[in-house]
Parts: structure tokens; C-alpha cells; sequence
């Protein structure tokens, strides 16, 4: 988590009566709370109208509307015309100018490339990773299992268990890990400078590994990207870039936060984590109901035209915010939203967002959390929050806990 740099000055057009005090940066609840919980404190807008304008709702100091209602947010979504995904964020930190791609295209250009990557990430490729990912989690549950009756969730489990399965989706040996773990702790966890460096040192990995697939091909997801062509041309490097930058962000954090949570949960919850643990079969059906109750993402779109939204004058240029916590918390949406119920049906919630740019790592990311959570139960009991340790859980672009000792003695 990051705070937030100054407020910048709210635009003229946005009514007074229409500026919310809420932000996912600086609302009670969003800093690093010990025993928070953001997303049921970001659940406190339902109280207020449709949509509002925060003033500093995003780590560069920007406002935004606040999209409260997940249909709203689905109207959003979907029409990428008016609310573009073009925002650079990655690259403008380095001073630099490219798109993480397929994220950061909007359509029809998108759509190219999604076309090219879907594939890449279907349930049938999923299915074929499904051994290594199950492999990966019961090795650490075991080491940590046999390191004593204790252990740090996100360190010891959650955050090399995320790193290590996108190093196999990508091809790369396991002895790169540590450096790993390393360079995405610094780009997503650390302070300005190292987040810069760290920065510099992924994009200097991605491209080398690109020059060197092109040089000699192997059997992997680099060397099928620098090969594949998009409206019949290459990929330029810039692009190759774009795509591997991305991927390395996309799926981390969001994975290791969701595993936090969900032990967090389970923890302090043991009629839950029993009857998960006594009837494994209910797990699909649970971390789809955790997914919704804590998503960690918030979109920020950036409109293209003047267009009046629910009583809303959105204006060229203004950032929209669409938050899978708030979607996913919203009464016209959810019966009793507050309640976790891990049994709950039909629950389309928005954790991995909705239209064109819908999460391409969906079905992977539901993989190793619901493997997480099997081997997990499997092989560690009762466990509850260790005595006298507070998980600090955090709001922000990305929400996240960290400090999650659980304890199993
Ligand atoms: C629990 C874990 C995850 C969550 C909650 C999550 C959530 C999301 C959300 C909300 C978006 C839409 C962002 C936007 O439109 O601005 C997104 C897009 C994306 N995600 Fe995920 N994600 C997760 C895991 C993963 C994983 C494991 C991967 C890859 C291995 C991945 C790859 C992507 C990519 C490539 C996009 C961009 C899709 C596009 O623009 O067409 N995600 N994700």
C-alpha cells in the first residue's frame, strides 16, 4: 500500500453537492488497519447516492466518479468507446509511453489482441498447468507444515505460491524465484525508489527474454508470442513488452491478497474452515463467495466525450471508478451483501471485472486459489490468527493483507 500523492484541484464542473468525502486511498478503514477490513468499509457507499466525485481517489493524486452500483459499473465496463482503458500507468512511472497490453487498448484494437491471448489462458490450458500448480502448493504447505505449528501466510505461502506458478506459466526454471519474489515485493510493495528500480529490472528481464526467444525459439509462452502475428504483422518489441509487463503484474498480487483474505477469513472463522476441510467439495462454491466478499480491484476508466451519466456531468478527460468491492457489495445486486455465506448461488459478482477487458486470468487465478485452499485444509488444522498478531489489511488500487500469522499449535 501507498499513500497517496497531494489533491488535485476538483474541476469546475463537478457540482459541490455531488463531492463525496469517500476514497479507497484515504476512507476510514483504507490505510493499513491492523484487524481492517476495507472492503466492508468501502460497502459504507451503498448509504449514498448512485455516483459521487471523489477528490483524490487514485496513488497520483486524481478524482474520480464513483461508479456505486454494479450495474452502473457494467454499462461502464462494457462501453469502452466512452471510457477508455488507455492510461500508461506502468510505463508513465519510467518517464515512458506504452500500453500494457491487452489492458491498456481499448477497443477495436483490444480485441486483436485479447484474440491472440485468450487461448493462451482457456480452461483447456488451465487443466495442463493444474499438476504444477498443485504440486507448487502442496510442496509449501509441506515446508511450512514441518517448519513448526506457525507461519506468515503471505511470505511463506501466498506470494511465492502466486510468483512460482507464473514462472511455470512462462516457461522459467524454479531457481529463479527468490529474485522473483524479490523484484515483484519491491514493484508492489516498496518505497518510490525501489518501485522505480524494480520497475526498470522487470522491463529489462522481459525484453531480454523476448531478444533471446527470438534468437532461439523453445517451446514456451515468450517464444509463441514473439512468433505470433496480430492483423497479419509481428508484434513489435514494444508490444512484446507490453504483454509481458502485464501478465507479470496481473496475476501476483491479486492471487496472494485473495489466498490472504480467504485464510483470514477462515481463520477467524472455524465452523467455516471446518466444514470446508470435512467436505472439500464445497470449496469451488466458497471461493467464488470469497471472491465476491473480498475482490481486491478497483478500474479506472478515463472518459472520451462529455456525456451525462446518472445525473452525472462526466466531462472529457475526468477518471470513472468502477471498484469490484463496492460492485460486489451492492444490496440491488446481493441479498444481505454483507453477509459471507459460503454457500451462497448464483453469485455473479465483479471480482474480475466485467466487458471486454473481463480478468484473461480468470480461470487460472480460480485454480490456485480453490488448490490453495484444498491442500491448505488438507494439511494444516485448526488454525485461528496467532495470539497477540494483528493481520494489517489495506485499501488502495489493489487491497491486500499482510502480517497474516496464523497458528495451528
Ligand atoms: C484473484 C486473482 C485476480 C483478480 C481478482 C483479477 C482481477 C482482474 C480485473 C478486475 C481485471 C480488469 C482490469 C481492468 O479492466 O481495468 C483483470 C484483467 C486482467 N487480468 Fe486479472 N485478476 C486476477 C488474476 C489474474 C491472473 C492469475 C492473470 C494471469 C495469469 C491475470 C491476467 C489479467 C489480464 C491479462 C488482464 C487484462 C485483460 C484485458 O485487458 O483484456 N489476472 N484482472
Amino acid at each position: 500500500m501507498t499513500t497517496p500523492t497531494a489533491a488535485r484541484p476538483i474541476p469546475a464542473h463537478v457540482p459541490p453537492e455531488m463531492v463525496g468525502e469517500f476514497s479507497l486511498f484515504t476512507a476510514p478503514g483504507m490505510a493499513p488497519t491492523p484487524n481492517g477490513d476495507p472492503q466492508a468499509a468501502a460497502a459504507c457507499v451503498h448509504a449514498g447516492p448512485r455516483i459521487f466525485y471523489s477528490p483524490l481517489n487514485t496513488r497520483d493524486g486524481h478524482g474520480t466518479w464513483v461508479i456505486t452500483r454494479a450495474k452502473d459499473q457494467r454499462r461502464v465496463l462494457q462501453d469502452g468507446e466512452t471510457f477508455s482503458s488507455h492510461r500508461s500507468i506502468f510505463a508513465s512511472a519510467l518517464g515512458e509511453d506504452w500500453p500494457m497490453i491487452p489492458l491498456e487498448l481499448d477497443p477495436p484494437e483490444h480485441g486483436a489482441f485479447r484474440s491472440l491471448l485468450n487461448p493462451l489462458l482457456s480452461p483447456k490450458r488451465v487443466m495442463v498447468l493444474e499438476p504444477a500448480v498443485r504440486e507448487r502448493a502442496a510442496f509449501l504447505i509441506d515446508r511450512i507444515a514441518r517448519a513448526g505449528t506457525s507461519c506468515d501466510v503471505m511470505n511463506d505461502f501466498a506470494f511465492p505460491f502466486a510468483v512460482n506458478i507464473f514462472l511455470r506459466f512462462l516457461g522459467l526454471p524454479d531457481d529463479q524465484l527468490e529474485e522473483f519474489v524479490g523484484w515483484a515485493t519491491d514493484l508492489l510493495h516498496g518505497e518510490p525508489a525501489k518501485r522505480g528500480a524494480a520497475a526498470r529490472t522487470i522491463v529489462a528481464f522481459i525484453d531480454d527474454l523476448a531478444a533471446e526467444r527470438r534468437r532461439e525459439p523453445v517451446d514456451d509462452f515468450m517464444s509463441f508470442i514473439i512468433q505470433a502475428k496480430v492483423k497479419d504483422r509481428p508484434l513489435t518489441d514494444v508490444e512484446v513488452r507490453g504483454i509481458g509487463v502485464l501478465l507479470f503484474i496481473a496475476g501476483l498480487d491479486t492471487v496472494a491478497a485473495a489466498i490472504g483474505f480467504d485464510l483470514a477469513y477462515l481463520a477467524r472463522n472455524i465452523a467455516d474452515q471446518r466444514l470446508l476441510r470435512n467436505e472439500p467439495s464445497r470449496i469451488v462454491l466458497a471461493a467464488e463467495e470469497l471472491l465476491r466478499a473480498y475482490p481486491t480491484v478497483q478500474m479506472i476508466r478515463v472518459a472520451t466525450r462529455d456525456i451525462d451519466f446518472e445525473g452525472a456531468p462526466i466531462r472529457k478527460g475526468d477518471y470513472v471508478s468502477c471498484a469490484t468491492m463496492i460492485a460486489n457489495r451492492d444490496p440491488e445486486e446481493f441479498e444481505c451483501p454483507e453477509k459471507i455465506d459460503l454457500s451462497r448461488e448464483d453469485n455473479r459478482h465483479q471480482a474480475f471485472a466485467y466487458g471486454p477487458h473481463r480478468c484473461l486470468g480468470s480461470h487460472l487465478a480460480r485454480r490456485e486459489i480453490v488448490i490453495g485452499l484444498e491442500e491448505w485444509l488438507k494439511r494444516i488444522p485448526d488454525f485461528r490468527i496467532k495470539e497477540g498478531t494483528a493481520p494489517i489489511a489495506y485499501g488502495g488500487h489493489v487491497f491486500g493483507i499482510e502480517d497474516l500469522i496464523l497458528d495451528w499449535s
